[in-house]
């Protein structure tokens, strides 16, 4: 399995840490991630180191887990503290411990060199916790290996197609698109001028003629996707900088590897106004769980026909692939460094 290891990655959404045991495969690696008794979040390998029982299977205990089968102990560092029936711990009894932090209402997890992970690198995913923001967040679980979700994400001419009732409308592909590459950053950029708004921009902007859309989307390596997307009534000036007559989503995804074929898929849509509407913000959420979900389909199937494919799966590139293309150079460059 190749997948870049000394990166964070979400390990969880933090509402789905209370005082449970989650087990969660994560660039290959079996992890457990629970939160001790003060709340803070900890990761170990789920792997016993007696008989290889998931340790997600056991309990937790105080501040430590407790192996289902056969009860032995670990603390948060990953040390076995304690062996039912003796009162040696036979030395080298650990399994592995992973950085972890709690931010942006994520827990980010490093599966590579722990000496290497440093939390300021973790990428900026602020609206998903910021009070002038409200987020509606989601996961999936894609049949699909986490590069092909990147791409997906990074080449928005497919919302055309893909999704045709929720985000897609026509003049998408004719629009140009201008790429930027800094280091581990590339930035997609598009704006669809005097055209329709699409269904969902319509109804949550009020929007009854045309209006000039944009997606400005910036990828980080390797598998952060920020898009600042909206729309504004045709000819107000948001290209200029005026978004007064117009409406900004921050769609937000980051994608976490699993196996070769299988990755998880967490995202958030975050909006800066009519915050209080509750019927808006499930409209919302709503749509954007519909169009995600087409992607998630999307995926598997293309997964499967790669499997079946062999060697020469990657196909021809087209011109909406220059982001795609532009990461994936990244991607390399960096697997190359860590191997
Ligand atoms: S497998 Fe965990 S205690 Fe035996
Ligand atoms: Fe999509």
């Amino acid at each position: 399995m190749i997948f870049i290891k000394n990166a964070w990655y979400v390990a969880a959404e933090s509402h789905e840490l209370t005082g449970n045991l989650l087990g969660r495969t994560i660039c290959g690696d079996p992890i457990v991630v629970f939160r001790d008794s003060n709340g803070a979040p900890a990761a170990l390998e789920d792997r016993c180191c007696h008989r290889h029982l998931p340790l997600s299977l056991g309990k937790r205990t105080g501040d430590k887990i407790q192996c289902g089968y056969h009860g032995l102990e670990f603390d948060k560092t990953g040390t076995c503290v304690s062996v039912p029936g003796q009162k040696r711990v036979p030395p080298n009894a650990s399994v592995r411990p992973y950085p972890i932090v709690e931010r942006y209402r994520y827990i980010w997890i490093w599966p590579g060199d722990p000496d290497k992970a440093d939390p300021s690198t973790i990428p900026d995913y602020h609206w998903n916790d910021d009070p002038n923001w409200i987020s509606n967040s989601g996961y999936f679980h894609v049949q699909g290996n986490h590069q092909l979700l990147v791409d997906n994400l990074l080449d928005l001419s497919h919302v055309q197609f893909v999704h045709a009732t929720t985000l897609g409308a026509d003049g998408v592909t004719d629009a140009p698109l201008h790429t930027y590459r800094d280091a581990d950053q590339v930035r997609i950029e598009r704006w669809i001028m005097d055209k329709k708004p699409p269904a969902m921009f319509a109804t949550a902007g009020n929007f009854l003629g045309n209006v000039d859309r944009w997606q400005l989307i910036s990828w980080t390596a390797p598998t952060h996707v920020v898009i600042d997307a909206g729309c504004a009534n045709a000819g107000t000036g948001a290209k200029d900088g005026n978004r007064n007559e117009g409406i900004t989503v921050y769609s937000n995804h980051t994608i976490t590897p699993e196996t070769n074929d299988s990755c998880h898929y967490f995202w958030h849509h975050a909006r800066n106004y009519r915050l209080d509407d509750t019927e808006l913000t499930k409209f919302l959420a709503n749509a954007a769980q519909t169009a995600f979900g087409e992607d998630v389909d999307i995926l598997a199937a293309q997964q499967r026909n790669i499997d079946s494919a062999g060697r020469h799966w990657e196909g021809i590139d087209i011109n909406a692939d220059a982001g795609v293309l532009q990461a994936r150079r990244v991607v390399t460059k960096m697997l190359e460094a860590e191997t």
